[in-house]
Protein backbone atom coordinates (compact mmCIF):
# COMPACT_ATOMS: atom_id res chain seq x y z
CA UNK A 1 0.00 0.00 0.00
CA UNK A 2 1.31 3.24 -0.76
CA UNK A 3 0.21 6.55 1.53
CA UNK A 4 0.40 10.11 1.06
CA UNK A 5 1.38 12.30 4.48
CA UNK A 6 0.11 16.12 3.61
CA UNK A 7 1.69 18.53 5.99
CA UNK A 8 5.62 16.96 7.55
CA UNK A 9 5.48 18.82 10.81
CA UNK A 10 5.52 17.63 14.03
CA UNK A 11 2.87 15.17 13.50
CA UNK A 12 3.17 14.56 9.82
CA UNK A 13 6.57 13.63 9.69
CA UNK A 14 5.99 11.41 13.00
CA UNK A 15 3.62 9.27 11.51
CA UNK A 16 4.84 9.03 7.67
CA UNK A 17 8.12 7.85 9.07
CA UNK A 18 6.73 5.13 11.70
CA UNK A 19 4.50 4.34 8.65
CA UNK A 20 7.81 3.80 6.37
CA UNK A 21 9.03 1.93 9.41
CA UNK A 22 6.16 -0.60 9.59
CA UNK A 23 6.53 -1.22 6.22
CA UNK A 24 4.55 0.95 3.97
CA UNK A 25 5.70 3.14 1.13
CA UNK A 26 4.78 6.89 2.41
CA UNK A 27 5.50 10.24 0.85
CA UNK A 28 5.52 13.32 2.76
CA UNK A 29 4.51 16.40 1.01
CA UNK A 30 4.41 19.84 2.45
CA UNK A 31 4.04 23.42 0.35
CA UNK A 32 7.75 24.54 2.77
CA UNK A 33 9.78 23.82 0.03
CA UNK A 34 12.58 25.13 2.41
CA UNK A 35 11.86 22.05 4.90
CA UNK A 36 11.35 19.47 1.93
CA UNK A 37 14.81 20.58 1.03
CA UNK A 38 16.20 19.75 4.38
CA UNK A 39 14.39 16.75 4.93
CA UNK A 40 15.77 15.79 1.33
CA UNK A 41 19.20 16.57 2.59
CA UNK A 42 19.27 14.22 5.55
CA UNK A 43 18.40 16.90 7.78
CA UNK A 44 15.48 17.01 10.36
CA UNK A 45 13.43 20.31 11.01
CA UNK A 46 12.22 19.29 14.34
CA UNK A 47 13.84 18.26 17.60
CA UNK A 48 11.60 14.54 18.31
CA UNK A 49 14.16 11.72 20.34
CA UNK A 50 14.60 9.02 17.79
CA UNK A 51 13.10 11.01 15.15
CA UNK A 52 16.20 11.59 12.71
CA UNK A 53 17.06 7.68 12.73
CA UNK A 54 14.30 6.95 11.74
CA UNK A 55 13.78 9.06 8.90
CA UNK A 56 17.31 8.61 7.96
CA UNK A 57 16.25 4.16 7.99
CA UNK A 58 13.39 4.86 5.64
CA UNK A 59 14.78 7.35 3.38
CA UNK A 60 17.78 5.16 2.45
CA UNK A 61 15.48 1.92 2.05
CA UNK A 62 13.32 4.00 -0.07
CA UNK A 63 10.26 3.58 1.95
CA UNK A 64 10.69 7.42 3.00
CA UNK A 65 10.41 10.13 0.40
CA UNK A 66 9.54 13.67 0.17
CA UNK A 67 7.92 16.21 -2.26
CA UNK A 68 6.86 19.53 -2.40
CA UNK A 69 4.32 18.80 -5.20
CA UNK A 70 1.44 17.74 -3.71
CA UNK A 71 -0.78 17.42 -6.74
CA UNK A 72 1.69 14.47 -7.56
CA UNK A 73 2.01 13.45 -4.43
CA UNK A 74 -2.01 12.69 -3.94
CA UNK A 75 -2.22 11.12 -7.74
CA UNK A 76 0.41 8.70 -6.07
CA UNK A 77 -0.97 7.17 -3.22
CA UNK A 78 -4.75 5.47 -2.72
CA UNK A 79 -4.68 7.07 0.92
CA UNK A 80 -3.99 10.24 2.13
CA UNK A 81 -3.69 11.66 5.61
CA UNK A 82 -3.96 15.36 6.06
CA UNK A 83 -1.24 16.68 8.78
CA UNK A 84 -1.67 20.16 8.56
CA UNK A 85 -1.46 22.76 11.04
CA UNK A 86 -5.32 23.85 12.40
CA UNK A 87 -3.85 27.02 14.42
CA UNK A 88 -6.17 29.11 16.60
CA UNK A 89 -7.81 32.25 15.48
CA UNK A 90 -8.01 35.36 17.92
CA UNK A 91 -11.28 34.03 18.44
CA UNK A 92 -10.43 30.66 19.70
CA UNK A 93 -11.52 28.86 16.38
CA UNK A 94 -9.69 26.54 14.45
CA UNK A 95 -8.25 27.93 11.35
CA UNK A 96 -9.49 25.14 8.89
CA UNK A 97 -7.92 27.16 5.49
CA UNK A 98 -5.12 24.48 4.93
CA UNK A 99 -7.96 21.31 5.25
CA UNK A 100 -9.80 23.10 3.07
CA UNK A 101 -6.78 23.96 0.60
CA UNK A 102 -5.36 20.08 0.70
CA UNK A 103 -9.10 18.68 0.30
CA UNK A 104 -9.91 20.86 -3.03
CA UNK A 105 -6.12 19.46 -4.57
CA UNK A 106 -7.46 16.27 -3.89
CA UNK A 107 -10.56 17.03 -5.61
CA UNK A 108 -8.55 18.39 -8.00
CA UNK A 109 -6.06 15.53 -8.84
CA UNK A 110 -8.38 12.62 -8.08
CA UNK A 111 -8.40 9.72 -10.61
CA UNK A 112 -9.05 6.49 -9.03
CA UNK A 113 -10.55 5.66 -5.69
CA UNK A 114 -9.08 8.25 -2.95
CA UNK A 115 -9.53 7.38 0.93
CA UNK A 116 -8.94 11.12 2.61
CA UNK A 117 -7.91 10.51 6.52
CA UNK A 118 -8.10 13.50 8.72
CA UNK A 119 -4.62 13.05 11.36
CA UNK A 120 -5.24 16.99 12.08
CA UNK A 121 -7.07 17.71 15.02
CA UNK A 122 -9.86 19.38 13.61
CA UNK A 123 -13.12 20.28 15.03
CA UNK A 124 -16.27 17.80 14.68
CA UNK A 125 -18.41 18.24 11.27
CA UNK A 126 -15.29 19.18 9.69
CA UNK A 127 -15.18 15.83 7.78
CA UNK A 128 -18.66 16.67 6.62
CA UNK A 129 -16.96 19.77 4.90
CA UNK A 130 -13.98 17.90 3.48
CA UNK A 131 -16.21 15.45 2.02
CA UNK A 132 -18.84 18.49 0.55
CA UNK A 133 -15.42 20.46 -0.51
CA UNK A 134 -14.21 17.27 -2.62
CA UNK A 135 -17.88 16.55 -4.00
CA UNK A 136 -17.98 20.12 -5.39
CA UNK A 137 -14.64 20.42 -6.84
CA UNK A 138 -13.34 16.81 -7.85
CA UNK A 139 -12.71 16.81 -11.67
CA UNK A 140 -13.36 13.18 -12.53
CA UNK A 141 -16.23 11.25 -11.15
CA UNK A 142 -14.17 9.02 -8.60
CA UNK A 143 -15.47 6.94 -5.34
CA UNK A 144 -13.87 8.55 -2.58
CA UNK A 145 -14.40 8.28 1.24
CA UNK A 146 -13.52 10.87 4.11
CA UNK A 147 -12.55 9.43 7.70
CA UNK A 148 -10.75 10.78 10.95
CA UNK A 149 -7.82 9.30 12.47
CA UNK A 150 -7.10 11.57 15.51
CA UNK A 151 -3.14 11.43 16.87
CA UNK A 152 -2.48 11.14 20.56
CA UNK A 153 1.34 11.41 20.21
CA UNK A 154 2.66 13.54 23.16
CA UNK A 155 5.84 16.00 21.62
CA UNK A 156 9.38 13.93 23.53
CA UNK A 157 7.65 10.54 22.79
CA UNK A 158 5.95 10.64 19.36
CA UNK A 159 7.62 7.41 18.24
CA UNK A 160 6.92 5.59 21.28
CA UNK A 161 3.28 6.81 21.12
CA UNK A 162 2.78 5.90 17.31
CA UNK A 163 4.22 2.57 17.99
CA UNK A 164 2.82 1.42 21.89
CA UNK A 165 -0.38 3.24 21.01
CA UNK A 166 -2.99 2.87 24.22
CA UNK A 167 -5.76 2.68 21.37
CA UNK A 168 -5.84 3.42 17.65
CA UNK A 169 -9.23 5.38 16.73
CA UNK A 170 -10.76 5.33 13.27
CA UNK A 171 -13.90 7.38 12.56
CA UNK A 172 -15.39 6.00 8.91
CA UNK A 173 -18.51 5.70 7.43
CA UNK A 174 -17.60 2.65 4.68
CA UNK A 175 -16.18 -0.97 5.14
CA UNK A 176 -13.80 -0.13 2.48
CA UNK A 177 -12.71 2.79 4.51
CA UNK A 178 -12.33 0.60 7.42
CA UNK A 179 -10.55 -2.30 6.01
CA UNK A 180 -7.93 0.52 4.57
CA UNK A 181 -6.78 1.71 7.97
CA UNK A 182 -7.30 -1.79 9.68
CA UNK A 183 -4.86 -2.71 7.20
CA UNK A 184 -2.24 0.37 8.13
CA UNK A 185 -2.03 -0.23 11.91
CA UNK A 186 -2.43 -3.91 11.61
CA UNK A 187 1.39 -4.08 12.50
CA UNK A 188 0.51 -2.27 15.72
CA UNK A 189 -0.62 -5.45 18.21
CA UNK A 190 -3.37 -2.31 19.92
CA UNK A 191 -7.27 -1.84 20.07
CA UNK A 192 -9.18 -0.34 17.06
CA UNK A 193 -11.98 2.13 18.21
CA UNK A 194 -14.12 2.05 15.31
CA UNK A 195 -16.80 5.20 15.27
CA UNK A 196 -18.40 7.50 12.60
CA UNK A 197 -16.02 10.42 11.60
CA UNK A 198 -17.83 12.98 13.92
CA UNK A 199 -17.62 10.45 16.76
CA UNK A 200 -13.20 10.02 16.36
CA UNK A 201 -13.38 14.22 15.82
CA UNK A 202 -14.91 14.62 19.26
CA UNK A 203 -12.20 11.51 20.76
CA UNK A 204 -9.79 14.11 19.83
CA UNK A 205 -11.06 17.12 20.92
CA UNK A 206 -12.52 15.51 24.49
CA UNK A 207 -9.33 13.68 25.27
CA UNK A 208 -7.32 16.49 25.20
CA UNK A 209 -9.91 18.67 27.03
CA UNK A 210 -10.15 16.00 29.58
CA UNK A 211 -6.22 15.80 30.37
CA UNK A 212 -6.27 19.63 30.02
CA UNK A 213 -8.52 19.45 32.99
CA UNK A 214 -6.59 17.23 34.98
CA UNK A 215 -3.98 19.51 35.08
CA UNK A 216 -6.07 22.67 35.67
CA UNK A 217 -7.59 20.64 38.52
CA UNK A 218 -4.23 19.86 40.53
CA UNK A 219 -3.09 23.69 39.90
CA UNK A 220 -6.63 24.87 41.10
CA UNK A 221 -6.08 22.78 44.23
CA UNK A 222 -2.05 23.66 44.73
CA UNK A 223 -3.83 27.52 45.63
CA UNK A 224 -5.64 25.78 48.67
CA UNK A 225 -2.18 23.70 49.55
CA UNK A 226 -0.22 26.76 49.29
CA UNK A 227 -2.98 28.90 51.49
CA UNK A 228 -3.10 26.17 54.41
CA UNK A 229 0.88 25.37 53.86
CA UNK A 230 -0.01 21.47 52.66
CA UNK A 231 2.43 19.77 49.92
CA UNK A 232 0.91 19.40 46.50
CA UNK A 233 2.96 16.56 45.83
CA UNK A 234 1.56 14.58 48.74
CA UNK A 235 -1.76 15.42 47.77
CA UNK A 236 -1.38 14.77 44.19
CA UNK A 237 0.03 11.50 45.04
CA UNK A 238 -2.89 10.68 47.33
CA UNK A 239 -5.60 11.28 44.85
CA UNK A 240 -3.54 9.75 42.13
CA UNK A 241 -2.98 6.42 43.32
CA UNK A 242 -7.14 5.95 42.98
CA UNK A 243 -7.03 3.72 40.03
CA UNK A 244 -10.34 6.08 38.72
CA UNK A 245 -7.98 8.89 39.27
CA UNK A 246 -4.48 7.36 37.97
CA UNK A 247 -1.26 9.56 39.32
CA UNK A 248 -1.29 11.08 35.54
CA UNK A 249 -1.69 14.75 34.45
CA UNK A 250 -1.45 15.88 38.18
CA UNK A 251 1.61 17.57 38.06
CA UNK A 252 1.66 21.17 39.66
CA UNK A 253 3.11 23.65 37.85
CA UNK A 254 3.30 26.78 35.74
CA UNK A 255 0.67 25.81 33.34
CA UNK A 256 0.17 23.82 30.26
CA UNK A 257 1.61 24.98 26.78
CA UNK A 258 2.59 23.33 23.66
CA UNK A 259 0.38 23.17 20.17
CA UNK A 260 -2.42 21.30 21.16
CA UNK A 261 -4.18 21.48 25.01
CA UNK A 262 -4.36 25.64 24.49
CA UNK A 263 -5.36 25.34 21.08
CA UNK A 264 -7.86 22.58 21.20
CA UNK A 265 -9.34 23.42 24.29
CA UNK A 266 -10.01 27.10 22.52
CA UNK A 267 -11.23 25.18 19.34
CA UNK A 268 -13.63 22.76 21.12
CA UNK A 269 -15.07 25.50 23.76
CA UNK A 270 -15.66 27.52 20.28
CA UNK A 271 -17.75 24.56 18.29
CA UNK A 272 -19.22 23.81 21.33
CA UNK A 273 -21.08 27.10 21.19
CA UNK A 274 -21.42 27.55 17.69
CA UNK A 275 -23.41 23.94 18.29
CA UNK A 276 -25.57 25.49 20.87
CA UNK A 277 -24.01 24.38 23.72
CA UNK A 278 -21.85 26.59 25.95
CA UNK A 279 -18.81 24.41 27.51
CA UNK A 280 -18.40 26.72 30.87
CA UNK A 281 -16.21 24.00 32.57
CA UNK A 282 -13.76 23.59 29.78
CA UNK A 283 -13.27 27.72 29.89
CA UNK A 284 -12.93 27.66 33.83
CA UNK A 285 -10.31 24.94 32.83
CA UNK A 286 -8.35 27.40 30.38
CA UNK A 287 -9.12 30.59 33.01
CA UNK A 288 -7.42 28.85 35.70
CA UNK A 289 -4.16 28.17 33.34
CA UNK A 290 -4.23 31.48 32.09
CA UNK A 291 -4.29 32.49 35.84
CA UNK A 292 -1.63 30.09 36.80
CA UNK A 293 0.76 32.45 34.94
CA UNK A 294 -0.43 35.30 36.85
CA UNK A 295 0.41 33.63 39.80
CA UNK A 296 4.22 32.85 38.69
CA UNK A 297 4.54 36.26 38.13
CA UNK A 298 2.98 37.45 41.49
CA UNK A 299 5.59 35.03 43.15
CA UNK A 300 8.34 36.72 41.46
CA UNK A 301 7.37 40.15 42.70
CA UNK A 302 7.34 38.81 46.52
CA UNK A 303 10.07 37.40 46.08
CA UNK A 304 12.29 39.90 44.71
CA UNK A 305 9.86 43.32 45.57
CA UNK A 306 10.73 45.54 42.38
CA UNK A 307 12.02 44.50 39.19
CA UNK A 308 13.86 47.17 37.22
CA UNK A 309 17.47 46.54 37.91
CA UNK A 310 16.94 43.10 38.89
CA UNK A 311 18.36 39.97 36.87
CA UNK A 312 16.09 36.67 36.75
CA UNK A 313 17.88 33.39 35.52
CA UNK A 314 15.13 31.19 33.34
CA UNK A 315 15.70 27.87 33.15
CA UNK A 316 13.88 26.04 30.41
CA UNK A 317 11.70 27.13 27.77
CA UNK A 318 10.01 24.67 25.65
CA UNK A 319 6.97 23.86 26.69
CA UNK A 320 7.80 20.72 28.40
CA UNK A 321 10.69 18.69 28.37
CA UNK A 322 12.90 16.53 25.62
CA UNK A 323 11.57 19.15 22.83
CA UNK A 324 12.36 22.18 21.40
CA UNK A 325 8.73 23.56 20.41
CA UNK A 326 7.75 26.57 22.11
CA UNK A 327 4.26 27.07 21.02
CA UNK A 328 2.05 28.40 23.76
CA UNK A 329 4.66 27.65 26.06
CA UNK A 330 3.87 29.41 29.59
CA UNK A 331 7.64 30.56 29.73
CA UNK A 332 6.85 32.89 26.81
CA UNK A 333 4.54 34.70 28.44
CA UNK A 334 6.13 34.99 31.98
CA UNK A 335 9.33 35.95 30.73
CA UNK A 336 7.86 38.89 28.26
CA UNK A 337 5.52 39.86 31.27
CA UNK A 338 9.03 40.19 33.94
CA UNK A 339 10.56 42.31 31.17
CA UNK A 340 7.62 44.58 30.85
CA UNK A 341 8.05 45.09 34.39
CA UNK A 342 11.89 46.04 34.14
CA UNK A 343 13.49 42.87 35.03
CA UNK A 344 16.60 41.29 32.65
CA UNK A 345 16.21 37.91 31.75
CA UNK A 346 19.34 35.36 31.24
CA UNK A 347 17.55 31.88 29.89
CA UNK A 348 19.22 28.38 29.24
CA UNK A 349 16.95 25.68 27.47
CA UNK A 350 18.93 22.28 25.87
CA UNK A 351 16.78 22.24 22.55
CA UNK A 352 14.82 25.26 21.93
CA UNK A 353 17.44 28.06 22.22
CA UNK A 354 16.93 28.56 18.55
CA UNK A 355 13.17 28.84 18.62
CA UNK A 356 13.28 30.76 21.39
CA UNK A 357 15.04 33.95 19.52
CA UNK A 358 12.92 33.23 16.66
CA UNK A 359 10.23 34.12 19.07
CA UNK A 360 12.39 36.90 21.81
CA UNK A 361 15.19 38.12 19.59
CA UNK A 362 17.60 40.36 21.53
CA UNK A 363 14.63 40.68 25.13
CA UNK A 364 16.77 38.12 26.61
CA UNK A 365 20.05 37.26 27.16
CA UNK A 366 20.81 33.44 25.61
CA UNK A 367 23.61 31.46 28.19
CA UNK A 368 25.27 28.23 27.12
CA UNK A 369 24.33 26.30 31.04
CA UNK A 370 21.88 27.27 33.84
CA UNK A 371 25.39 28.34 35.82
CA UNK A 372 25.76 30.74 33.11
CA UNK A 373 22.23 32.01 33.80
CA UNK A 374 22.33 31.76 37.70
CA UNK A 375 25.23 34.05 37.36
CA UNK A 376 24.54 37.20 38.97
CA UNK A 377 20.66 36.30 39.51
CA UNK A 378 18.65 37.43 42.20
CA UNK A 379 15.99 34.89 41.39
CA UNK A 380 16.27 31.43 38.91
CA UNK A 381 12.27 30.69 37.48
CA UNK A 382 12.38 26.97 36.75
CA UNK A 383 10.41 26.63 33.83
CA UNK A 384 10.98 23.32 32.10
CA UNK A 385 11.49 19.84 34.02
CA UNK A 386 14.62 18.62 31.69
CA UNK A 387 16.11 16.24 33.23
CA UNK A 388 19.45 17.52 32.84
CA UNK A 389 17.90 20.39 35.39
CA UNK A 390 17.34 18.12 38.48
CA UNK A 391 21.32 17.02 39.63
CA UNK A 392 22.83 20.89 40.61
CA UNK A 393 25.72 21.82 42.24
CA UNK A 394 24.07 24.14 44.07
CA UNK A 395 27.02 24.97 45.76
CA UNK A 396 27.99 26.67 42.80
CA UNK A 397 24.63 28.72 41.97
CA UNK A 398 24.95 29.98 45.36
CA UNK A 399 28.26 31.44 44.93
CA UNK A 400 27.16 33.29 41.52
CA UNK A 401 23.73 34.72 42.41
CA UNK A 402 23.57 37.95 43.76
CA UNK A 403 20.61 36.13 46.62
CA UNK A 404 20.11 32.71 46.59
CA UNK A 405 16.30 32.26 45.60
CA UNK A 406 14.40 30.10 43.35
CA UNK A 407 11.16 29.74 42.15
CA UNK A 408 10.80 25.97 41.66
CA UNK A 409 7.89 26.05 38.04
CA UNK A 410 7.54 22.40 38.56
CA UNK A 411 8.10 21.48 41.84
CA UNK A 412 11.02 19.32 41.28
CA UNK A 413 13.66 20.34 44.09
CA UNK A 414 13.94 19.20 47.20
CA UNK A 415 12.61 22.40 49.10
CA UNK A 416 13.58 20.82 52.77
CA UNK A 417 17.93 20.61 51.12
CA UNK A 418 17.53 24.19 49.19
CA UNK A 419 16.22 25.97 52.12
CA UNK A 420 19.00 24.23 54.43
CA UNK A 421 21.63 25.48 52.12
CA UNK A 422 20.29 29.13 52.79
CA UNK A 423 18.12 29.19 49.35
CA UNK A 424 14.83 31.12 49.54
CA UNK A 425 13.11 28.37 47.93
CA UNK A 426 9.39 28.91 46.84
CA UNK A 427 7.25 26.10 44.86
CA UNK A 428 3.68 25.52 43.28
CA UNK A 429 1.59 24.53 46.22
CA UNK A 430 4.25 23.73 48.55
CA UNK A 431 6.86 25.52 50.48
C1 LIG B 1 -0.76 19.73 13.18
C2 LIG B 1 -1.99 20.49 13.64
O1 LIG B 1 -1.61 21.85 13.86
C3 LIG B 1 -2.52 19.96 14.91
O2 LIG B 1 -3.84 20.49 15.12
C4 LIG B 1 -2.71 18.49 14.85
O3 LIG B 1 -2.96 18.03 16.17
C5 LIG B 1 -1.50 17.79 14.28
O4 LIG B 1 -1.06 18.39 13.05
P1 LIG B 1 1.73 20.03 13.79
O5 LIG B 1 2.19 18.86 13.01
O6 LIG B 1 2.39 20.39 15.05
O7 LIG B 1 0.21 19.89 14.19
O8 LIG B 1 1.70 21.29 12.81
P2 LIG B 1 3.00 21.90 12.13
O9 LIG B 1 4.23 21.46 12.82
O10 LIG B 1 2.67 23.34 11.97
O11 LIG B 1 3.00 21.16 10.71
C6 LIG B 1 2.03 21.44 9.76
C7 LIG B 1 2.75 21.32 8.41
O12 LIG B 1 1.79 21.45 7.37
C8 LIG B 1 3.81 22.40 8.19
O13 LIG B 1 5.02 21.79 7.86
C9 LIG B 1 3.27 23.22 7.03
O14 LIG B 1 4.29 23.68 6.16
C10 LIG B 1 2.40 22.19 6.32
N1 LIG B 1 1.33 22.77 5.51
C11 LIG B 1 0.50 23.71 6.04
C12 LIG B 1 1.17 22.32 4.20
O15 LIG B 1 1.92 21.47 3.73
N2 LIG B 1 0.15 22.83 3.44
C13 LIG B 1 -0.67 23.80 3.94
O16 LIG B 1 -1.55 24.24 3.21
C14 LIG B 1 -0.50 24.25 5.27
C1 LIG C 1 -0.72 16.41 24.29
C2 LIG C 1 -1.44 15.09 24.57
O1 LIG C 1 -0.82 14.45 25.69
C3 LIG C 1 -1.33 14.19 23.34
O2 LIG C 1 -2.07 13.00 23.57
C4 LIG C 1 -1.92 14.94 22.14
O3 LIG C 1 -1.84 14.16 20.97
C5 LIG C 1 -1.20 16.24 21.92
O4 LIG C 1 -1.24 17.05 23.10
P1 LIG C 1 1.74 17.34 24.25
O5 LIG C 1 1.02 18.64 24.15
O6 LIG C 1 2.83 17.02 23.30
O7 LIG C 1 0.64 16.14 24.10
O8 LIG C 1 2.38 17.23 25.70
P2 LIG C 1 1.88 16.71 27.12
O9 LIG C 1 2.89 15.79 27.63
O10 LIG C 1 0.47 16.27 27.06
O11 LIG C 1 1.95 18.08 28.00
C6 LIG C 1 1.12 19.13 27.61
C7 LIG C 1 1.35 20.28 28.59
O12 LIG C 1 0.82 19.94 29.89
C8 LIG C 1 2.83 20.64 28.81
O13 LIG C 1 2.95 22.06 28.84
C9 LIG C 1 3.14 20.06 30.18
O14 LIG C 1 4.12 20.84 30.86
C10 LIG C 1 1.80 20.20 30.89
N1 LIG C 1 1.60 19.22 31.95
C11 LIG C 1 1.52 17.89 31.65
C12 LIG C 1 1.46 19.69 33.27
O15 LIG C 1 1.53 20.89 33.53
N2 LIG C 1 1.23 18.79 34.26
C13 LIG C 1 1.16 17.44 34.00
O16 LIG C 1 0.97 16.66 34.95
C14 LIG C 1 1.31 16.98 32.66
Amino acid sequence: MKLTIVGAGYVGLVTGACFADLGIEVICADNDEKKIKLLEAGGIPIYEPGLEEIVKKNSANGRLSFTSDIKKAVKSSEVIFICVGTPPRDDGSADLTAIEKVSRVVAENMDSYKLVVEKSTVPVETGEWVKKTINAFKKKDCEFDAASNPEFLREGSALEDFMNPDRVVIGVESKRAEKILRELYAPLDTKIVVTDIKGAEIIKHASNSFLATKISFINALSNICEKTGADINAVAEGIGLDSRINKHFLKAGIGFGGSCFPKDLKAFIHISESLGYSFDMLKEVDKINEKQKEIVFQKITKILWNLPGKTIAVWGIAFKPNTDDIRSAPSIDIMNRLIEGGAKIKAFDPAAMDKAKEELGDKIVYCKDIYEAADGADCIILMTEWNEFKEVDWDKIKKVMTQPAILDGRNIYDAKKLKDMGFKYTGIGRS
